[in-house]
Order: structure tokens, then sequence, then C-alpha cells
């Protein structure tokens, strides 16, 4: 606490001072999001928690000459590293292997996640959660209901990290096009895996790809993850790709806690737009202001094709939120 007050009565106003804590720092995303974090000038104070090997992380980070105070947090530290926190990220959990699906992680992250909101609930009541924890289209939802259990759940700051979709439709398409990434901007909604990853294609310049080129460039987005668990045999998950993808999305969430205007990123929220439908959760567009979410921006205009993504996203979304929710019903 010390840290942060010190570090907000030098800067210039106090909306420029943050409190970022990550929750599972020493794993493979977690220590390259934390050294990315270290770079995040609106950062000033960074809390790095996990069940083991976090200081060592935190020494490390720490000598980059940026304004911020890192600390390292091991379990009888969790409260002290969330105390005050704006944001906390949440990596923490077990990745994938070859042959199985992010929802085949759901018996061992669930609780992880639960404990961990739980911490959130009590310690840091007023924090946006950014959980990155697979099976993310559920670990959400257990997010969600274990703040509403608390009486603490504020649904404009609760989001599942779906930006690595955003990152690989950028990539992907650009190699299919011949463009350049950095200019290639794609919407993709839905959720975080397999068919619930939906690129809006037609709302970029590449509305008229062959079908065939079409196809697969979709199928590439929705399984890029699986791309890097082959190509990692055994060693886990996108990890380097993610921490950018993570960074960049806390960035985002910052920089609306910061009173930044326009700042836009899909992610995967509480969201008004199929909630008739059943649909609690979706990730679309969302307007960050100084309260988290201030829009949730509807999807635009689809081709026929991408209504019947959709559609088939939705259904299996109902399932993966309802397992969610269900789990912290039987498991409080
Ligand atoms: P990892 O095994 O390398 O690291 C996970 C870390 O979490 C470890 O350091 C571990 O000690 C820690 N941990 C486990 N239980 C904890 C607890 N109760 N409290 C604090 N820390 C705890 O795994 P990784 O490659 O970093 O992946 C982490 C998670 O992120 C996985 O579930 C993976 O599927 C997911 N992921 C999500 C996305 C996405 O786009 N949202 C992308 C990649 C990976
Ligand atoms: C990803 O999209 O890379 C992550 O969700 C990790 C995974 O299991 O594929």
């Amino acid at each position: 606490m010390f840290t942060k007050v010190a570090a907000r009565s030098f800067s210039s106003s106090a909306s420029s001072a943050y409190k970022v804590a990550v929750l599972g720092a020493n794993g493979g995303i977690g220590q390259p999001l934390s050294l990315l974090l270290k770079l995040n000038h609106k950062v000033t104070d960074l809390a790095l928690y996990d069940l083991k090997g976090a200081p060592g992380v935190a020494a490390d980070v720490s000598h980059i000459p940026t304004n911020s105070t890192v600390s390292g947090y091991d379990p009888e530290g969790l409260e002290q590293a969330l105390t005050g926190s704006d944001i906390i990220v949440i990596p923490a959990g077990v990745p994938r292997k070859p042959g199985m699906t992010r929802d085949d992680l759901f018996n061992t992250n669930a609780s992880i996640v639960r404990d961990l909101a739980k911490a959130a609930a009590d310690y840091a009541p007023d924090a946006a959660v950014c959980v990155i924890s697979n099976p993310v289209n559920s670990t959400v939802p257990i997010v969600a209901e274990v703040l509403k259990s608390k009486g603490t759940y504020n649904p404009k700051k609760l989001f599942g990290v779906t930006t690595l979709d955003v990152l690989r439709a950028s990539r992907f398409v650009s190699e299919v096009a011949g463009s350049n990434p950095v200019h290639e901007k794609v919407t993709v909604v839905g959720g975080h895996s397999g068919i619930t990853i939906v690129p809006l294609l037609s709302q970029t310049e590449h509305k008229s790809l062959d079908q065939e080129t079409r196809d697969a460039l979709i199928h590439r987005i929705q399984f890029g993850g699986d791309e890097v668990v082959q190509a990692k045999n055994g060693a886990g998950s996108a990890t380097l790709s993610m921490a950018q993808a993570g960074a960049r999305f806390t960035g985002a969430v910052l920089d609306g806690l910061a009173g930044e205007r326009d700042i836009v990123e899909p992610s995967f929220v509480d969201s008004p737009l199929f909630k008739s439908e059943g649909v609690e959760f979706f990730s679309s567009k969302v307007t960050l202001g100084q309260d988290g979410v201030s829009t949730v921006h509807p999807l635009g205009g689809l081709s026929d094709h991408e209504e019947s993504l959709v559609k088939e996203a939705k259904d299996t979304l109902i399932k993966n939120i309802q397992k969610g929710v269900d789990f912290v019903k039987q498991n409080p």
C-alpha cells in the first residue's frame, strides 16, 4: 500500500498511477506478461503472485528502470498482493496438451479460478478482473458467480481476455492477403474456443475471398491455439503471443480507467446482446472507460455465413456458461 500512495503522490494526476496484480505470474504467460506490464508507464505498482516463484520473477523484472514498484508474493501474501489493485489479471491454471480441448481443463482450472475470485472479492472488491485462464467461456462465469455470492459483482469490470484471437486474425488475414498485419483490424466475436470464435471478415476489406480461402482462414483463426499446442508438443500452449495479447488488453483497460477516449477492444463480457436468448456472456467490441465497460457494441452487419457461425457459437456458449455457473452452485 505504501508504495502505491508514494507513487500517486509523485504523479501529475491520480489517474496515471495504477496497481496491477498478476495471479499466476511465474507461469509461461505470467512471466512475459509481467515483463510487458513493467514496461507500461501507467502501472506504478506491479504485484506478482503465484503458488511459487513469484518473488524471483519480481526481483528480475524490478531491475527494469521504469517508474513502478514490483513485489512478488507466495500464497501467504495473496491478501497483500491484491489489496489496492485496480486491475487483477488471472493467467493461473494448467495449459492444454495435444489432444485436449480447452474444456478438458475445466476440472483443474475451475477451482483455481473460483478461489482466486473469492480472494479478489475479499481484498480488491473494486478491481477490474481480466481472466486469461481457460476455458474462458466458463471461467468468466465462474468469477461472476463468485463475485455475486460475495456481493461485489460489477459486470462492467469483468473481462474474458479474447485478444489473442484478434491478434491471430490480424496476422493470418495478412498472410492470405499479402498485407501488413499491423494495419489489419479484424473484429472477433463470440467466445474463446473453437467454433465460438467468430472473426467478422465481412467487415474487413477481404469480404470477397473465395469460399475455400475464407473457410480455411476462419478455421485457422478458430483453431490457432491448436497450432501452438501441437508445435510445443506437450510443453504447453501459447504463452508469448498470449502475454502480448494480455498486455495489450490490460493496457486498454488501464487507458479506459485513466479517462482516455475511444478505447475499444473486443472482450468476453456480461453482455446485453443475446441475453434474451440465454447467452449471458458474449465477446464483442466494448468501449473501455473510467468505470470499466462503458458501451457493449452490437456486432454490426454480418454476412449470412457469419450469421450462421454466430448462431452455432451461441448454442455452445450457453452450455459453456451454464457449466461455469453450475460449478459454483455445486462447489461454492
Ligand atoms: P503455466 O502452467 O505455464 O503457468 C500457470 C501458472 O499458474 C503456474 O506458474 C502455476 O504455479 C500458477 N498457478 C496454478 N494454480 C495457481 C493458484 N491457485 N494461484 C496462483 N497461481 C497458480 O500455464 P500458462 O501457459 O501460463 O497458461 C495459463 C492458463 O492460460 C491456461 O489455463 C491456458 O489454457 C490459458 N491460456 C489462455 C489464453 C487466452 O487466450 N485466454 C491463451 C493462452 C493460454
Ligand atoms: C490459445 O488460444 O492459444 C489459448 O486459449 C491456449 C489454448 O489452449 O489453445
